[in-house]
């Protein structure tokens, strides 16, 4: 009986060991200086002012995603100039030479403000949160 017991505690320990172990191990899908993809979880960094502190939001509950590049449109380096998006910090969103290749994504969940940041890698960011959308609504501009 004794042993029954502790055999079942155990294994009932293992197990929750390799589940811990599984947990901590979410592979990443995408990451950047301003955005990271990992477990069906989109953090977008720099977001809060004046903290910096990341944003994380569940993929699963993004409606939209709208893309420009940032040489066609202009977003504010950090905060909301239209009220209608909040722009992560990134501080040379407008002043890039290479602004061709970088883009202004932002990601709407249903809230006042949608929510606004830099990608570089267009082609890998897209294959990540294609992952884990819900509704594959992505729109460039
Ligand atoms: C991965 O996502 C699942 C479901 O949301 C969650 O239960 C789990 O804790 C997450 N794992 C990590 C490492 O964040």
């Amino acid at each position: 009986m004794k042993y029954i017991l502790v055999s079942s505690f155990l294994s009932v320990l293992s197990l929750a060991t390799a589940r811990i172990a599984e947990m901590a191990k979410a592979p990443i899908d995408f990451e950047e200086e301003w955005s990271k993809i990992s477990n069906g979880t989109l953090e977008i960094k720099w977001y809060y002012f004046p903290t910096t502190q990341s944003l994380k939001i569940d993929i699963d509950k993004i409606q939209q995603v709208k893309i420009i590049r940032q040489d066609k449109g202009y977003a504010k380096n950090w905060g909301s100039g239209d009220f209608g998006t909040w722009w992560a910090c990134d501080m040379k969103r407008n002043f890039r030479t290479h602004a061709d290749q970088f883009y202004n994504v932002k990601v709407d969940i249903g809230e006042t403000f949608k929510k606004g940041f830099t990608v570089n890698e267009l082609d890998k960011f897209l294959v990540a949160i294609r992952k884990w959308l819900k509704v594959q609504n992505i729109a460039f501009e």
